[in-house]
């Protein structure tokens, strides 16, 4: 049997880990052959290849990004893209597609595998932790120890300068890396997409805080709103996945807090530093094991599933259960890191 393996979407630290495994006991157990597909869609809509054996994936456990790059491509919208992704399968003789994917990525392969015929099984990836199905995805734990050491980092200058640090961290849809690593950094607010925030509740926790003669960190996720928000942090854009494009929402609030408290505010932006370098111990375990249950269900002929983290076993869920909603943080947990809040 031959394999196809491609990984799409923003990319993951784990990622080279996951296709070491799947390539490992595909080859060694099950004696099947391989090939790459790079960019993502881009490469089985394209053709284009990259050899993938033993000695491609050599050395590359610790290694962040993806040696099989990746990209955003959706051949869904494109003319005639199911088309050449089943004639480039076919042309490359594979009989099952690994997808290493987020939402929109795992959404072409449940798409793809239910309605079309192509034999795809899935992998959840994504820094975000927002795929339902999965309690964990790798990348996350990773992300969160890169957000927690920053925030770790700046409280050192928010008390020498007695100013406040606001630290954006991603999560366009889901407030999961905000959370864990505000309540890991001991942040004194924390904002999410989840829950809309109040302004003048977030200066009031500021000031309280430096009543106690301590500098407060405010973590927020990329995609928090303020209550009243929605014309300064919306630039109106889309990207291609109809996502709107945000405008600095940790920019804004620091201004907003000046103006507001007249305390000097700072703010830092993680930016992709959370998605880049080497991943965690957890996330080399957690990506190891999806490549070797993902080839499993390959041999089972299992299509159409992904595998999940449930516990501490891997199980499998169907892809289109994984992709139907995104699993944001429940208000309760929200609720629970409140009492930090000021
Ligand atoms: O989904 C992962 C993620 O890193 C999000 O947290 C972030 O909003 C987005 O990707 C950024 O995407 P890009 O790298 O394409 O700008």
């Amino acid at each position: 049997m031959r394999v196809g393996v491609l990984t799409g979407g923003g990319d993951c630290p784990g990622l080279n880990a996951v296709i070491r495994g799947i390539v490992r006991k595909g080859v060694q157990e099950y004696g099947y052959g391989f090939v790459g597909f790079r960019d993502g869609w881009r490469g089985p809509l394209e053709n284009y290849t990259v050899r993938l054996d033993i000695p491609a994936v050599r050395g590359i456990l610790p290694r962040g990004g993806t040696i099989l790059g990746s990209s955003r491509t959706n051949p869904l919208k494109q003319e005639d893209g199911i088309r050449r992704i089943k004639e480039n399968l076919a042309e490359q003789e594979v009989e099952a597609l690994i997808v290493i994917g987020g939402e929109d990525t795992l959404g072409v392969a449940a798409e793809l595998s239910d309605h079309h015929g192509v034999p795809c099984v899935g992998v959840p990836k994504t820094i975000d932790n927002d795929l339902s199905a999965t309690d964990y995805t790798f990348g996350f734990d990773t992300a969160v120890n890169i957000a927690t050491e920053a925030i770790d980092r700046l409280h050192t200058t928010a008390e020498s300068h007695m100013r406040v640090l606001v630290c954006e961290v991603m999560g366009r849809h889901a407030g999961w890396i905000a959370l864990h690593s505000g309540l890991a950094g001991g942040a004194n607010v924390i904002l999410i997409p989840e829950q809309r925030f109040d302004v003048e509740q977030v200066c009031a926790w500021v000031t309280s805080r430096f009543r106690a003669s301590y500098a407060p960190i405010v973590v927020v996720a990329e995609g928090a709103m303020p209550k009243d928000g929605d014309v300064v942090l919306k630039d109106g854009s889309q990207d291609s996945f109809g996502h709107v494009r945000l405008s600095g929402v940790g920019e804004w609030l620091a201004k907003e807090i000046e103006r507001r408290t007249g305390k000097e505010a700072r703010t830092t932006v993680l930016g992709h530093v959370q998605r880049g370098g080497t991943p965690s111990a957890f996330d080399r375990w957690l990506a190891t094991r999806f490549g070797l249950h993902a080839i499993d269900a390959v041999r089972d002929g299992d299509f159409g599933q992904m595998v999940a983290l449930r516990g501490t076993d891997i199980v499998r869920v169907p892809i289109a259960e994984a992709t139907a909603r995104l699993k944001t943080v429940d208000p309760r947990l929200y609720e629970e890191v409140g009492v930090f809040f000021g």
